[in-house]
């Protein structure tokens, strides 16, 4: 299959119909070679990370939308022009590559016209380029409602760097298993494979590749001796600090990159328990476990009515790493900006708040809660987390950070922050 048609096919259900880009981008390059999978995720996230510029383009260049079933079309004429902006595809090639993706589209005829687009953006692109760099819209490329809220919780020129983060590409993190290595050991096998890295002054696991590669290049890794996972994701395990003998619930647990890094820390725990509610991804925990070697109680239920599933043994430490926005991992997930709704963010919250309530009854007396999400939006965290300790009194905020001393209570960690996801975190101890 013609890979920029194959792009365009997948932006289409994406931006169109509300698909998950990590839904539907695998499938497609499983059959690839290592060079089309690679040109493919380039373009889906390249486009993707540019679209309100893109669609300016086009609509500048064409009388009217391609709209129904023409419409995979015009997510190619972008990935064309994605090519020829940002790219080092010789304009000869995307543009001949671009027309020829119109036949693997099943629109033969339209070849011409898609020619004809792609011909006059090179000939308009240096005003083009010119007039969409006056618009702050198509320079940050994040949906309105998104950037008022960002502007809103930290001013102008913070939002604006938060969204220029959001428009990078994330560097892979690794999570070194520390029952088989020290950071240091690991880093010398990578040393020896040819793959340079870097450590983390903030995390005694981490180690960020210089560049990414596949994870079975990685010394170990189906030996359970490494794991992918952000930085700002592993300190989930390290705030969490499970101890020996004790029963940790981890609530809403799927993939399990938290669950297997807590044991991994401490496998002399009495019992882990993993819950999430969606069956499909808990596979994904299980086999997470597997590779590692590790064990835990993986339950199907919903953390917002633990009366379902909850085994009777009151918890001594509870992660909730919360269902949220995900607008901390936007650089991870370019979809995620075009396929969140400003409404999402009541509903999101409310969920939040009742997971909090309901796993509070389960948390032993001068048990730990951590509560965590990969959002940058303070409705999510510490209004949230304010709100709580507002109506629990039995609840009081353990500081994470020095900055954590004061009234806003837990830790932001914003996008690109020492190389990171966009990451919240709060402590909280329940009184004896
Ligand atoms: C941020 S992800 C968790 C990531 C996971 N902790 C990790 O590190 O691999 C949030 C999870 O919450 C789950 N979820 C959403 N609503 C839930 C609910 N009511 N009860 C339990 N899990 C829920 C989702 O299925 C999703 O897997």
């Amino acid at each position: 299959m013609n890979v920029r048609a194959l792009a365009a096919k997948i932006l289409n259900q994406v931006v169109e119909q509300g698909k998950s880009l990590a839904n539907v981008l695998p499938p497609a390059q499983q059959d690839l070679s290592p060079k089309d999978k690679a040109l493919l995720q380039v373009l889906c996230y390249g486009v993707l990370r540019t679209l309100p510029r893109l669609d300016f383009f086009c609509r500048s260049l064409m009388e009217k939308a391609l709209k129904g079933k023409q419409r995979d079309l015009h997510f190619l004429i972008l990935v064309g022009f994605y090519q020829l902006l940002y790219t080092r595809i010789p304009s000869h090639a995307a543009v001949g590559e671009t027309v020829s993706g119109a036949k693997a589209l099943k629109k033969p005829a339209l070849k011409g016209m898609i020619n004809g687009v792609l011909r006059n953006f090179l000939r308009e692109q240096q005003s083009l380029v010119e007039k969409a760099d006056q618009q702050p819209a198509l320079i940050y490329c994040h949906p309105s409602w998104l950037v008022k809220r960002l502007q809103g919780a930290y001013g102008d020129h913070l939002a604006a760097e938060i969204m220029h983060n959001n428009n990078q590409q994330a560097p892979m993190w690794l999570r070194v298993n520390a029952l088989h290595h020290s950071r240091d050991q690991y880093q010398a096998l990578l040393n020896d494979a040819g793959l340079n890295s870097f450590s983390s002054e903030f995390n005694d696991n981490a180690l960020r590749l210089e560049k990414p590669t596949d994870v079975y290049k990685l010394p170990g890794f189906e030996a359970g001796w490494v794991s992918v996972q952000d930085a700002a994701a592993q300190l989930a395990a390290h705030y969490l600090g499970a101890q020996a003998g004790e029963v940790i619930l981890d609530a809403c647990s799927a993939p399990g990159g938290k669950t297997v890094h807590a044991l991994e820390l401490q496998p002399n725990i009495k019992q882990m328990v993993a819950v999430d509610a969606d069956a499909k991804r808990l596979i994904r925990v299980q086999e997470n476990l597997d590779r590692l070697n590790l064990k835990a109680t993986v339950i199907h239920g919903d953390a917002s009515k633990p009366e379902s599933w909850w085994q009777g043994e009151l918890f001594d430490r509870i992660l909730c790493d919360a269902p949220c926005s995900a607008t901390g991992v936007i650089r991870r997930h370019p979809d995620i900006r075009w396929l969140r709704r400003d409404n999402d963010i009541a509903a999101l919250v409310a969920l939040q708040q009742a997971i909090l309530t309901a796993l509070w009854d389960k948390l032993k007396p001068g048990g730990i809660m951590l509560y965590a999400t990969c959002s940058i939006l303070p409705d999510e965290n510490e209004l949230q987390i304010q709100h709580f300790l507002e109506s629990h009194k039995d609840a009081s905020s353990i500081a994470l950070s020095r900055q954590d001393n004061g009234p806003r209570k837990g830790r932001q960690i914003l996008p690109n922050e020492d190389a990171m996801d966009g990451f919240y975190y709060a402590k909280l101890q329940k009184s004896l």
